[in-house]
């Protein structure tokens, strides 16, 4: 069920997670399946309702450094202070040694916890009101692109959800992940925060999540994400992406930066930017597409981001089982 955000609707969602329930509420990257860290039956529910894997870790939500660090490792409130102070509210997700207090559930068995404190008010002020950080995975069904908006939410998770409505997004593609050591950080999912920018703000070494120990670090990245039922192409040039868009009989969709549409008259074509990436391939979904032929300009290839939406979203099915 959809709600407007209004003081009655902030108030109930407040009530209800106060009461052990879940509440799908807006980010400003995607929407989130919030419950309490405390409530082993609101959380369970979660991965219930997403058909998540329990052994992929949770996000916890919170308004203030200081809920931070009541998760958190006192031997990293450093770190935390350090690194938080720079990008919080904001796309950011810090991954740092979990304080023993942090429910298993939330962390999947491992040492560490993820952090993130959204720069979008309603997110914020729903924490604040119910007084307790939220964990809150996106509120998809897992293997489906993130949500958005409120309606995509519903189209995934049915009308019993109760579905605050904060409009579509401001960033679209989720938070950046990283694992703060330290003498250096690690991205375990990229995003809008850039490692360039997490270089230049915080003057530590940031790497990629390359080695097989960082990964099993970040369980989500084992999953397949993001997937549309179409199959999705990738294609680096637009005489390429028109062979494809040619080649037999599937009904197609070209997703392009929209500079670029004018070349394809004619043609399905959706927007390949980061804010309308997940939007785009639900509504390929809608209007029955089998091929999504993407076209990977020289723009498009840089954004590190978008990119690796899309490698996911291309991966056969068969490799891994299923997202978050
Ligand atoms: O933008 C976002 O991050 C959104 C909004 C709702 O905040 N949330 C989101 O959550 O994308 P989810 O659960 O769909 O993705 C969380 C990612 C997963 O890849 C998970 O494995 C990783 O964060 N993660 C969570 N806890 C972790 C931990 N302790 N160590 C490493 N990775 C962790
Ligand atoms: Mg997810």
């Amino acid at each position: 069920m959809i709600l407007l955000p209004t003081v009655e609707n902030l108030s109930l969602a407040a009530d209800v997670l106060r009461g052990g329930g879940v509440i799908a509420i807006p980010t400003e990257t995607v929407y989130g399946l919030a419950a309490r860290i405390t409530d082993r039956v609101a959380l369970e529910t979660i991965f219930r309702i997403k058909g998540r894997p329990s052994d992929n870790p949770l996000i916890v939500h919170v308004s203030s450094i200081e809920q931070a660090r009541g998760l958190v490792s006192a031997l990293a409130h450093d770190s935390l202070e350090r690194v938080a102070g720079l990008f919080w509210p904001g796309p950011l997700t810090l991954v740092f040694p979990a304080a023993d207090t942090v429910s298993t559930i939330i962390t999947a068995g491992l040492s560490t916890v993820a952090v993130r404190m959204p720069q979008h008010p309603i997110a914020r002020s729903i924490i604040d009101e119910c007084g307790s950080p939220l964990a809150a995975p996106s509120a998809n069904k897992s293997g489906r692109p993130s949500p958005t908006t409120a309606q995509h939410v519903e189209a995934d998770l049915g009308p019993e959800v109760r579905i605050i409505d904060g409009g579509p997004c401001r960033v679209g593609l989720e938070s950046t992940v990283v694992r703060v050591m330290s003498d250096k950080l690690i991205v375990l999912r990229p995003g809008i925060i850039t490692m360039q920018e997490l270089r230049d703000r915080t003057g530590l070494p940031v790497d990629h999540a390359g080695t097989a120990e960082d990964l099993n670090g970040s369980p989500g990245t084992r999953y397949r994400h993001y997937a549309p039922n179409a199959h999705v192409v990738l294609t680096y040039s637009i005489s390429e992406a028109f062979n494809f868009l040619a080649g037999g009989d599937a009904r197609a969709m070209l997703l392009a930066r929209p500079e670029l549409h004018a070349e394809f008259q004619g043609q399905i074509v959706g927007s390949l930017t980061e804010h309308d990436l997940y939007a785009e391939l639900r509504r390929a979904d809608d209007l029955h597409v089998e091929r999504i032929v993407v076209l990977c300009d020289g723009t498009v290839q840089c954004h590190e981001a978008l990119m690796n939406r899309l490698r996911k979203a291309s991966q056969d099915g068969n490799e891994q089982d299923s997202g978050t």
